[in-house]
């Protein structure tokens, strides 16, 4: 089979696992499905806010960075001061022939329309003129605060977190008392009208954005952003990202706002994509914010007793797009060798999830090895004593390998198995997901135990 071909085919694979173990279903499914739009599932919720939580203990919980949770609706006068109402376009064209839309510059990543030329890129229905002219349409998405609308009462979902976080510059440096060079953190959701979703969790039109905007002083923001391209980078392998898989790359089209920038860019099977920014925005965002509101968001520096506009270094994640990056990092399907009862030697395929365990979405699995002699009693206890600490799944149905095969799916580092041995000397074997090794523990160590190895 082509490389290209096992590639698409592994893409189908895992967006399939998603739905079938419960990661990710389509928005309103029973309704043909919602473009652009995602829901995450039991395993999907667990794991993004797995995600998120370990980016905000680890990006919050020092001395320089504060917390905030601003509103997705915003003054609509801030889209105008960020340069969004104006440059938050993408080159919209329209096929005459079949109707279909595309964005302009993206003609040679989509397929034509028509279902007649099965395979054609739509750049070349361009060349041969079928398109229109290209206009720039905006991503932002549009609603009215009130029953009246007319463009007095239009608002706009926010299209990233970012300005959340500008215009709450003074009130956060104030209530926290915090002194250059600190910053600010925020996740929440962004909305963008994208011409052509694709690509699953890529490009949708409603994701997650973990960002955080940090304030230095101008002359400082060069050292500041190699600084935190370095830290984001590191984030990504710490919580087990293949090093090959990852690269940086500098664009060669800056954002309106940026000086410099930096995007982490994972190798998805359909190709290298940008699963994080980091930014030099300079004092473009405060600037613009002080123009149009009026308010002064300058710092005062005690030290040499002036006053500026601070620069801002922004490292911006999208929390959907990386958690389909560590969904597919994860994903291996194993070749196992296996000796039959006859000697003869059989191969059989364990399609396993490398979470890291901070990330995965159940901590452990629990099984009575037979459903009798109090090993079900015993089986419970123990589920019930570690789900004070993380979450656990409780299964006591079918051949124990077929439990391990389906906790692999779903990237469970333990499997806890109560077996006879268990009632003569209190023993359990902890299976590891990754190695397949057994060992035998105390029964009432197996919660420090798993503990231990998933924090
Ligand atoms: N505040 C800067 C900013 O929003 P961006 O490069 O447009 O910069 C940052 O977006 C991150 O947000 C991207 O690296 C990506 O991970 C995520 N992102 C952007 N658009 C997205 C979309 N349509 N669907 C999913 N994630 C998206």
């Amino acid at each position: 089979m082509a490389k290209g071909n096992q590639k698409t085919d592994l893409m189908e694979k895992i967006v399939s696992l998603s739905k079938r173990r419960g990661f990710i279903f389509q928005s309103s499914e029973i309704y043909g499905g919602l473009n652009g739009c995602y829901d995450y599932g039991p395993l999907g919720v667990e794991l993004l806010r797995n995600i998120k939580e370990t980016w905000w203990r680890d990006m919050t919980y020092r001395e320089d960075i504060e917390g905030l949770d601003a509103s997705i609706l915003m003054h609509p006068r801030t889209w105008e001061a960020s340069g969004h109402v104006e440059n938050f376009t993408d080159p919209l064209v329209d096929c005459k022939e079949c109707k279909a839309r595309f964005r302009a510059d993206q003609l040679d990543d989509v397929e034509c329309g028509n279902k007649g030329y099965k395979g054609r890129k739509a750049s070349k229905c361009q060349q041969e003129g079928k398109f229109t002219e290209a206009r720039n349409f905006n991503m932002m998405f549009k609603t009215f605060i009130g029953p009246v609308e007319d463009s007095s009462n239009a608002v706009f979902l926010r299209p990233e977190t970012a300005q959340g976080i500008y215009v709450n510059f003074l009130n956060v440096k104030e209530s926290s008392r915090q002194r250059l060079p600190f910053g600010i953190a925020q996740i929440g959701k962004a909305f963008r009208n994208e011409i052509n979703t694709k690509n699953f969790l890529f490009r949708t039109r409603e994701f997650e954005q973990m960002e955080m905007q940090f304030f230095v002083k101008p002359g400082e923001d060069e050292k500041w952003f190699d600084y935190w391209k370095d830290i984001r980078y590191n984030w990504f392998i710490k919580y087990g990202m293949k090093k090959e898989k990852m690269r940086f790359l500098l664009p060669d089209k800056l954002a309106h706002y940026a000086k410099a920038a930096a995007d982490i860019e994972y190798e998805f099977p359909f190709g290298w994509g940008e699963i994080e920014g980091i930014h030099n925005r300079t004092d473009y965002d405060l600037g613009r914010h002080t123009e149009y509101s009026g308010k002064k968001l300058e710092y005062f520096d005690e030290q040499s007793k002036e006053k500026y506009i601070p620069y801002v270094i922004e490292t911006s994640a999208g929390a959907s797009r990386s958690l389909m990056a560590f969904l597919v990092d994860a994903y291996e399907e194993e070749e196992l060798k296996k000796e039959n009862s006859d000697g003869t030697i059989s191969t059989e395929v364990r399609t396993v999830l490398h979470f890291h365990p901070a990330f995965a979405p159940i901590k452990a699995a629990v099984f009575p090895l037979v459903n009798r002699d109090g090993m079900q009693e015993l089986a419970h206890n123990i589920t019930e004593d570690l789900r004070k600490y993380f979450r656990v799944f409780y299964d006591d149905s079918g051949a124990v390998g077929r439990r391990y095969r389906r906790q692999d799916e779903c990237g469970t580092p333990y499997c806890i198995t109560i077996d006879s041995q268990t009632l003569e000397d209190n023993t359990v074997t902890v299976r590891n997901r990754d190695t397949m090794e057994q060992i035998r523990i105390n029964k009432d160590t197996a919660s420090t135990y798993v503990l231990e190895r998933v924090k």
